[in-house]
């Protein structure tokens, strides 16, 4: 490792002060949390008993009689001896108060569909049927495994209820992954039913979805895995949307199964709180993505009070979280959370563009959407195409969200100013796949907000700056370092399903005091994002610290996108760098290595864009594939992933004497920033921050 000359908490970062922003009186005349005594019952002095505020959101068939048990760290259970039903929660247990309440409000992409109200009344209805049907028709049981293919449709949360309401564990994988890629998951899940739909609409085209399966069943198999029944959802009654192949015994269209379990109820089994509630697979150091596995009760009672005191919602609001269910963030803050509290949440098909930067703005002012939350490169797309569209529609948002990557203080600006009118607060939400729920942000009616800034660490959660050696790395210093959450709280995920070797290699190793220690204070959270605490307290997150790239709020790994790209016949070598952009945050460019006997051409670049195309899906796509006659390498061999880092964003390429072919580096140096002026690729003048992380890009190698 010779090659780290500095680590990320000896890099001083200097940036402007932002001022601060209030929440409106009327805000906090109606919030859920006013009264500052919150902070006090969630002091460190009432962990980890604090978390009783959060489960006692729940209805519970069992009370637990250990808040916290230790006895075998990392590996937290929360409210141990507890039982629960999570699908019980978020739907049964409304219908005394609101039955005809709409609880998913469906928004289809073409907007001369219209848009479906799902109360709860109905929701119970589907997702009973469809879990007779899951129980009777597949022989699914509690602990199987279950994964689902699905875009942004009602089918999708109902699938997922009727699961937790067996037990059983889903696994849903974001729909814009390929096929390939879902196989893969179905494999590592060992899943033996996978969840579909015929088509849906993305960007006004009618998509077929139903093709993916063939492409997951023969992955899946590759991987040693027997997918023996595909459930189809359909988009359009009475037709199909897919020309893809109908395998008889194999494929089942599930309005046609369902016919059998017509009006069927099927009891909640009631499953302890530790009993996994589902699997999301997220992308980090090696090629091969991790399942993490999240409990019933903990996850549950995590989203449930964040949902309640973070995003403020009331029973009687409109919420729209305009991401993905196929994330982390559509399942706690679409799903769980609003459900489990009872609130109408607003499901959209499609993009947020179609069929004009207008769309959203008018949903939001169709439906009353009063709760928006969304991602910064959706705020930077809508920016740039529609800066003006919000202002000429009739909503009023109390309270809006940012998730999934920094934002920039103009662009938060913007969002302010010009989405929330002015009138909304913000919280921008720092969390990840991994943590189930929020960990740091803004009490809304507690604290004051500043852009660009997270906020502190959420109740009950105390984050911490670490260095490279575990020494606390003071607020206020201007040092970056590693932000590390020094307890365990209820969201946390359970493991890497079927690796727990790595979950503790990954997230604890780095930091762990005492590997037989079973006191809590001995295992900090390692995050992988490199962060700074200004003064204030207030955390602002810079990015990831790994070799994971997070184009447009997804998680790509460096080894996932090469691997892919070694599929590519002609291709010896590969590596992925990220290059800043101004809509997605970061895109991706590949740069490759030929075999001997091979000559650079627009075919091989188009290659390997397919097969990233084919291997996990579009929305990794390279922005460039630059083909060069040799990487820049170490003495040892290594790749020096942040000198091409360097030439992608013209920022230099930083020292190279220690490389074994310095030489190779100003040749591609003068062929990539020589077609990127070409192709008016050149980047705006980077921020001291943007900086940093592109010099450090890639120092775990
Ligand atoms: C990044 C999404 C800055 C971070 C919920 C993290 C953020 C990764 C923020 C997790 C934020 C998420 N500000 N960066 N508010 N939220 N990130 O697993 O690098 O898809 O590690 O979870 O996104 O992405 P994931």
């Amino acid at each position: 490792m010779s090659e780290v000359q500095v680590s990320e908490a000896e890099i001083a970062v200097h940036w402007r002060e932002e001022g601060y922003f209030a929440p409106s009186p009327n805000f906090i005349g109606q919030a859920n949390s006013s009264d500052p005594a919150i902070f006090e019952r969630f002091s460190e002095t009432n962990f980890p008993e604090c978390f009783k505020e959060y489960a006692d959101l729940l209805t519970w068939d069992h009370y637990w009689h250990t808040t916290l048990d230790t006895s075998n760290a990392p590996f937290w259970k929360w409210f141990v001896g507890g039982k629960l039903n999570a699908s019980y929660n978020c739907v049964d247990r409304h219908l005394a108060k609101h039955r005809d309440k709409a609880a998913i409000l469906w928004v289809p992409e073409p907007e001369n569909e219209v848009t479906q109200a799902i109360t709860y009344q109905e929701l119970y209805k589907r997702v009973n049927e469809f879990a007779a049907l899951l129980q009777d028709f597949c022989g699914l049981k509690a602990g199987d495994r279950v994964t689902l293919h699905m875009p942004m449709v009602p089918d999708l949360p109902v699938a997922m209820l009727a699961c937790a309401r067996l037990g059983v564990i889903h696994s849903e994988v974001f729909g814009g992954f390929s096929g390939a890629a879902c196989g893969d998951r179905v494999a590592d899940s060992g899943s033996s039913v996978l969840i579909t739909i015929d088509g849906y609409y993305r960007n006004g085209e009618l998509l077929d979805h139903k093709v993916k399966a063939d492409e997951a069943v023969a992955a899946a198999k590759k991987a040693g895995q027997t997918i023996k029944t595909i459930l189809v959802f359909r988009r359009h009654h009475g037709q199909s949307a897919s020309k893809a192949n109908w395998v008889e015994g194999r494929d089942f269209w599930v309005d046609e199964l369902l016919r059998d379990y017509r009006g069927r109820i099927v009891p909640p089994v009631s499953m302890p709180a530790e009993a996994p509630l589902f699997l999301m697979y997220t992308s980090g150091t090696t090629a091969k993505p991790k399942g993490c596995q999240h409990s019933t009760g903990g996850y549950l009672s995590y989203v449930a009070g964040t949902s309640k005191y973070y995003q403020d919602i009331h029973p009687e609001d409109t919420y729209w979280c305009f991401a993905d269910i196929g994330w982390i963030t559509g399942h706690s803050y679409i799903v769980y959370g609003p459900l489990a509290l009872a609130a109408t949440s607003v499901v959209y098909e499609g993009v947020p563009t179609y069929p004009d930067p207008g769309r959203p703005w008018r949903i939001a002012e169709r439906l009353g959407v009063n709760i928006f939350h969304t991602a910064p490169t959706t705020i930077r797309m809508l920016r740039k195409l529609g800066p003006d569209e919000p202002k000429k529609y009739d909503y009023h948002f109390k309270h809006m969200t940012t998730v999934g990557e920094p934002i920039e203080p103009d662009v938060w600006r913007w969002y302010h100013q010009v989405v929330g009118k002015g009138e909304a607060v913000i919280v921008d939400t720092w969390w990840q796949t991994e943590n189930g729920g929020f960990l740091a942000t803004t009490m809304p009616a507690l604290m004051k907000m500043k852009p660009g800034s997270a906020g502190p660490g959420v109740l009950g959660v105390y984050p911490q700056i670490l260095d490279e050696t575990g020494n606390p790395v003071p607020a206020g210093s201007g040092k970056a370092g590693n932000i590390t959450i020094r307890n365990p709280w209820p969201g946390i995920f359970q493991t890497v399903y079927g690796q727990p070797e790595r979950f503790i290699e990954i997230y604890y190793k780095k930091y762990n005091k005492d590997s037989k220690s079973k006191d809590w204070r001995d295992w900090p959270y390692f995050a992988g994002d490199g962060a700074l605490q200004a003064e204030d307290g207030y955390f602002r997150i810079l990015g990831r610290v790994d070799d994971v790239i997070n184009v447009a709020g997804h998680r790509l790994g460096t080894k996932e996108l090469e691997s892919a790209t070694l599929t590519v016949e002609e291709v010896a070598e590969a590596a992925a760098v990220p290059v800043i952009d101004d809509l997605r945050g970061r895109a991706v460019e590949m740069y490759v290595a030929l075999k001997p006997g091979y000559k650079p051409s627009k075919q091989i670049e188009d290659k390997v864009a397919a097969a990233i195309d084919n291997l996990i899906g579009k929305i990794a796509r390279p922005k460039n594939v630059w083909i060069v006659p040799d990487m820049p390498k170490t003495r040892s061999g290594k790749i020096m992933r942040r000198v091409i880092a360097g030439i992608s964003n013209f920022t230099g390429t930083g020292d190279i004497t220690t490389l074994a072919n310095p030489e190779v580096v100003q040749t591609i140096q003068h062929h990539v920033q020589g077609e990127k002026v070409q192709r008016g690729q050149v980047p705006r003048e980077l921020s001291a921050q943007e900086l940093e992380e592109i010099k450090a890009f890639g120092k775990v190698d």
